[in-house]
């Protein structure tokens, strides 16, 4: 028998170490990215310059923080349709498709196209700050004529599909079990790549946007790709009862509070009975740069969706969450708006988020403190 070490032969290399130890630790860098994401919003510097997943030196795709939804999409089939709804017609990467659509729609070069994707939020500061965005007019105006957020938008497509983004619109697709002829309304539909890959699906798709020119490019992006949808130039009316899925993507966040409640209203009334409204609040701590973030906490969103007659069916990932559509009337509606107020919207319920915020920021800041001084 022999007597030696039954260690490995090979050395260990100091990356493999790493790696090991990365996977290690990612359900604590899950857990502290979920603190980070949903409680605090402590980013007041906006979300900065886009990555360039291609440049050289690029850093590759965090996987060891990926969740388990996140991995999941990145490997399923849906994530196919979505890669296919950013390539260009006549075959090319996701890449071209992204640049070109903006190129030619923009008529500029492409080079002139990457630039702008890449830094997109210099020049969404500099739309926004053109004029007073401090009422509901002001905030109309920036979505009637800014273009920045294609660029954005767009190139957020390339980096899901490059591994760099949170592939959100594949998640939700494979969790709700998106099948063909279900009838969906993509709501704040950006750039119209969510509703491209429901189309993909099979779907029956509508796509309604606030901002004219975002739709514009949208209904000329699938448009040029044959892709059937119907569009709606928000605020003309949504049709009623006529949805089984409602998605509203990092919209929310955006709607200014005076125009919630019927905003919230209209969605629950195009779905119908039962139908599902899938929505995440992208609330940031407010700074210059995160300007267009209207509020710093979700507990007013969720409180409109609850006072609507949504009820929360499940999360999804990551702040994503899904609500199915009911009723406010009867008793068990008036019990349902009852029990909301005490969750989301009394006095006491207000009081318990800001000393959860407060507490929850000094906890985190001693723990990054101690971290630092090992
Ligand atoms: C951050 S983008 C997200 C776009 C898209 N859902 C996605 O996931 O790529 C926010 C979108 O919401 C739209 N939006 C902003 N305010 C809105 C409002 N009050 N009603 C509807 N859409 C709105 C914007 O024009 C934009 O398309």
């Amino acid at each position: 028998m022999s007597t030696e070490p039954t260690h490995d032969v090979l050395p260990v290399n100091d990356r493999e170490r790493s790696e090991r130890v990365l996977r290690a630790l990612a359900p604590v860098s899950r857990l502290l990215n979920r603190v980070a994401l949903v409680m605090l919003r402590e980013d007041v510097g906006g979300q900065g310059r886009h990555v360039d997943p291609d440049a050289p030196g690029a850093p590759p795709p965090a996987t060891a923080r990926w969740t388990t939804a996140h991995a999941a999409a990145v490997a399923s089939p849906t994530m196919e349709h979505f890669r296919s709804a950013l390539r260009p017609v006549g075959g090319g990467t996701e890449r071209e498709g992204v640049l070109d659509d903006l190129a030619r729609y923009f008529s500029i070069s492409s080079e002139e196209a990457l630039a702008r994707c890449l830094d997109w939020e210099s020049a969404s500061l500099q739309e926004w700050e053109a004029a007073p965005r401090d009422s509901v007019d002001g905030i109309a105006g920036f979505y009637a004529s800014a273009t920045s957020w294609a660029f954005d938008l767009s190139w957020y497509n390339y980096l899901q599909v490059s591994g760099t983004g949170y592939p959100k619109s594949v998640i939700v697709a494979d969790r709700l079990r998106i099948a063909s002829g279900m009838r969906v309304l993509d709501y704040g539909s950006g750039v119209g790549a969510t509703a491209q890959l429901f189309a993909a699906l099979g779907c029956e798709v509508t796509l309604a946007d606030v901002a004219k020119p975002l739709l514009d490019f949208a209904r000329w992006r699938l448009d040029e790709r044959g892709t059937p949808a119907r569009y709606v130039h928000l605020a003309a009316a949504l049709p009623v009862a006529s949805f089984d899925v409602v998605t509203a993507l990092d919209v929310m966040a955006h709607v200014p509070p005076e125009e919630l409640r019927g905003t919230v209203e209209a969605i629950h009334a195009a779905l119908r009975s039962g139908g599902l409204f899938v929505t995440g609040f992208d609330v940031r701590r407010k700074s210059r740069r995160n300007a267009w973030h209207l509020y710093d906490d979700d507990l007013p969103l969720r409180w409109e969706i609850a006072r609507a007659g949504f009820r929360r069916a499940d999360l999804i990932d990551a702040g994503v969450w899904i609500y199915r559509a009911g009723s406010t009337r009867g008793v068990r509606g008036r019990a349902h708006i009852a029990w909301a107020w005490v969750r989301l919207a009394s006095p006491p319920a207000r009081l318990l988020r800001r000393c959860r915020r407060v507490v929850a920021r000094a906890g985190l800041t001693v723990f990054f403190l101690v971290a630092a001084r090992r």
